[in-house]
């Protein structure tokens, strides 16, 4: 199972869910199983490490993200990852415009697996304050969850 998160610029929200994803991936042991990755759908920050907000942000709930850095999604990406997930509509929508009709994997947005909530999107917290990268970190673990549910690994 190969699962790749989508944002924009690849520095805030889809390393995050690479970071959060991973972890959990790995608490489960499930390494060899599933395959993480992440990109922006924007040039702006490629080869950038994440946001030192969302860093921090993530390392205190014991998420480390220092091995990231960022990348542009590419064609390729739809001949090999299973899922691709974008953060929001926007994201979504630029990935639809590059999708092959052959791409049989599910193109979604992450919190379509989110139980219990209604909200839909992961809202950029670039240009906001703190608690902005808290919410995402609350909003992506419960997409995690509900992605390895769906996976058919999480059962409690
Ligand atoms: P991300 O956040 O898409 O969650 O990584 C952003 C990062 C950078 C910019 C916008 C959003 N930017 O405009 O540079």
């Amino acid at each position: 199972m190969k699962v790749l998160f989508v944002c924009l610029g690849n520095i805030c929200r889809s390393p995050t869910a690479h970071g959060v994803f991973e972890h959990m991936v790995i608490q489960r042991g499930l390494q060899s199983r599933i395959e993480v990755d992440s990109c922006g759908t924007g040039d702006w920050h490629i080869g950038h490490a994440p946001d030192p907000r969302a860093s921090a942000e993530a390392l205190s709930r014991g998420y480390d993200l220092s091995h990231l850095r960022a990348r542009q999604v590419i064609k390729e990406d739809f001949e090999h990852f299973d899922y691709i997930l974008a953060m929001d509509m926007q994201n979504l929508a630029d990935l639809q415009a590059m999708r092959p009709q052959s791409y049989a994997g599910c193109l979604d947005l992450f919190m379509a697996f989110a139980e219990n909530t209604d909200i839909t999107q992961v809202p950029d917290p670039y240009y906001g304050g703190d608690q902005g990268f808290a919410q995402v970190l609350d909003l992506i673990e419960t997409a995690s969850i509900g992605l390895l549910r769906d996976m058919g690994f999480e059962h409690t």
